[in-house]
């Protein structure tokens, strides 16, 4: 295996994917120094501090800083003489008419690249509109000092939150994206990558488009069997079939495959929701009309799966909105972070809301970031004062302590025991012999 001590990695941009990147690339041995404009992030992060939660990622940086391999700079020109390799992770959000706003990439190009004059490579990790890269390579090649050697590449990232460290550490596969007759960035990431490939994760080099949109498809992809599987959910509410067994009758051909295939309030986050619109933009600019309409279909479904939701609500609710106190477990985008970007739970709390109902939410973990997002909403600090004096429970974040909950000391506590799963997380049979009434999405209920 590749020495590690020899390269030395740069990671720009120390946002989620930029800190976890860092962490877990020192922790193979790599020296390594992260760059983020804000002073005041740099300085926590030198204290071992992460500014964003996710689950051991804490530990795992206040150790790497500790072992002296891990550091980081506002100073492009300290990271220019650093990095054999800098790995470029700033963020790419949602930018005006449903595009992608690069204007963090375009930040880094512009402030890195005239000071590189070593022999290095740039590896694009964001996530980017193909023909981002192409373009970068270029930018590359006319503003970095004439012998610099520097080449471009890209190598998406596949990290789900919660989850993050184990997915850079041991992602189902590396992609690297590079130029044709590109040798020495391929022999620079392969190096990166070697106790990866040793522990025999595939490592695939393809080219610089193809890598872009292997992030796009694959996100593309998992936003489409969500889709997918809540239609069929619709359709088993419409036919008295069960969405839990029909899912797990599907996952069983190995073809298909079990995961992704949870019916629910649909895909949000920061990242599927925006992938699939700037995807959308893309095939919209390219001229690609097979992806433009069975995407616009993907995120069709995901909006009126909420909304949905909020009509069934109404329905439970007899539609007297104004009258009704309503409980949502649940503020983030998913169990596990604290993210409330697109989240479908905050967004269906906030359809109730403004349809006059009082709405108290609760969430173990996305309180701060949701009360930023909807101070008009309630939060109350525990689940049982949320439900206390409820006319209606919705769980819309399959948090364990959700899944968790007895149904009968709970019943004791709201004004009217009904309770809307919209994750399919609960016990039905559970729930309703405590006597709640009890709807999920597409499943069967007595
Ligand atoms: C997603 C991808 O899974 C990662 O591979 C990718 O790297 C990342 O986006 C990114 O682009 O950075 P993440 O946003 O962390 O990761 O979330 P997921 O675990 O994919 O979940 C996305 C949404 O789908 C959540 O709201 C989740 O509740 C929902 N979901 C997931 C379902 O509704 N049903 C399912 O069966 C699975």
């Amino acid at each position: 295996m590749a020495s590690p001590e020899r390269l030395r990695l740069t990671v720009i941009g120390c946002g989620y994917l930029g800190i976890t990147t860092a962490a877990s690339f020192a922790s193979l041995g790599f020296d390594v120094l992260g760059v983020d404009i804000d002073p005041a992030r740099v300085t926590q992060l030198n204290d071992g501090v992460s500014p964003v939660y996710e689950p051991g990622l804490s530990d795992l940086l206040a150790a790497q800083i500790s072992s002296g391999r891990l550091r980081f700079t506002t100073s492009y020109e300290t990271a220019a003489k650093h990095g054999d390799v800098h790995l470029v992770c700033v963020a790419t959000p949602a930018g005006p008419d449903a595009g992608v706003d690069l204007s963090q990439v375009n930040a880094v190009a512009e402030s890195l690249f005239p000071l590189l004059t070593r022999p290095c490579t740039v590896v694009g990790k964001s996530t980017v509109p193909v023909g981002t890269a192409a373009t970068l390579a270029q930018r590359l090649r006319s503003s970095a000092p004439a012998g610099a050697e520097a080449h471009l590449a890209w190598s998406p990232e596949f990290l789900r939150e919660g989850y993050a460290i184990h997915d850079t550490l041991s992602p189902d596969r590396v992609v690297i994206g590079v130029m044709e007759d590109a040798d020495r960035p391929v022999k620079m990431l392969r190096e990166v990558y070697a106790n990866h490939a040793d522990r025999g994760i595939p490592v695939v080099v393809v080219d610089l488009a193809t890598a872009e949109l292997a992030k796009l498809s694959a996100n593309a992809f998992l936003a489409t069997k969500i889709s997918f599987i809540n239609a069929m959910a619709e359709i088993c509410e419409a036919t008295g079939a069960d969405i839990d067994s029909l899912s797990q009758v599907l996952g069983m051909d190995a073809r298909i495959g079990p995961r992704f295939l949870r019916a629910g309030v649909g895909f949000g986050g920061g990242c599927l929701p925006k992938d699939v619109r700037g995807f959308l933009a893309s095939a919209d600019d390219l001229g690609t009309p097979a992806a433009l309409s069975f995407l616009r279909e993907v995120e069709a479904i995901n909006q009126r799966q909420r909304e949905r939701v909020v009509q069934r609500a109404g329905t439970l609710l007899e539609d007297s909105w104004a009258r009704s106190r309503v409980a949502v477990l649940g503020a983030a985008f998913k169990p596990g972070s604290d993210d409330v970007r697109d989240s479908p739970a905050l967004d269906i709390a906030a359809r109730m809301h403004l349809r006059g109902a009082q709405v108290v939410v609760h969430d173990p973990q996305a309180m701060a970031s949701a009360r930023s997002l909807w101070p008009s909403l309630e939060y109350a600090p525990s689940t049982r004062l949320a439900c206390q004096g409820a006319d209606l429970l919705l769980v819309l974040t399959e948090w364990p302590e959700y899944v968790a909950l007895d149904p009968v000391s709970l019943a004791t506590h709201v004004r009217h025991a009904r309770v809307l799963d919209g994750r399919n997380c609960l016990d039905a049979e559970a729930w309703t012999s405590a006597g709640w009434t009890y709807r999920g999405v597409g499943r069967r209920t007595s």
